[in-house]
């Protein structure tokens, strides 16, 4: 335990368009993942949108439903929007689809350290505010958060940092 005291969190934001769907969604399940595998002390979990459409607004109320149908309550987020000063707060800066990081590219002008991914690497994951489908939002989301966090925990340990 008290070694991990001394370890620099890795700081993830997920990213998508209005940041009331897709990317809280993001932040709340990783949250609950990380708890779940006493992995809190290794990981800031964060989650901003490419537009000010919603800025200042909580979670669709759908999407808040689908999160508390899956047992995670109690999760306060307002809108916020990625600035071009995030890129250097971040470590992976993981979005939701190719206009996200269309858009994202257009924000930081280049990606020189590779910080810009996809949840999902081959797949856009479903707008639920389009498709109305967030059962589906939900599990694409979720195995997005359970591949990168092992991918992340793969590399850590590598690393020699746990
Ligand atoms: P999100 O969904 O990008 O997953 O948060 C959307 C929310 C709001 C809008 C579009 C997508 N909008 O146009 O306001």
């Amino acid at each position: 335990m008290l070694e991990k005291m001394f370890i620099k969190k890795k700081k993830i934001v997920f990213v998508c368009l209005g940041n009331i769907c897709r990317s809280p969604m993001a932040e709340a399940i990783m949250k609950e993942i990380i708890k779940e595998k006493d992995l809190e002390s290794l990981f800031l979990i964060d989650s901003k949108a490419t537009s000010y459409e919603e800025l200042g607004n909580p979670v669709y109320y759908l999407a808040k439903e689908k999160l508390e149908e899956k047992g995670i309550n109690n999760f306060y987020h307002r809108s916020q929007v990625f600035e071009k000063k995030d890129y250097s707060k971040y470590d992976y800066i993981v979005a939701m689809d190719d206009n996200n990081v269309k858009s994202l590219l257009g924000i930081v002008n280049d990606d020189s350290k590779n910080k810009i991914r996809k949840l999902l690497p081959n797949h856009n994951i479903a707008d639920p505010w389009y498709t109305g489908n967030f059962e589906l939002t939900y599990q694409e989301i979720k195995k997005g958060c359970l591949l990168l966090l092992d991918e992340i925990t793969e590399k850590l340990k590598r690393e020699g940092e746990v």
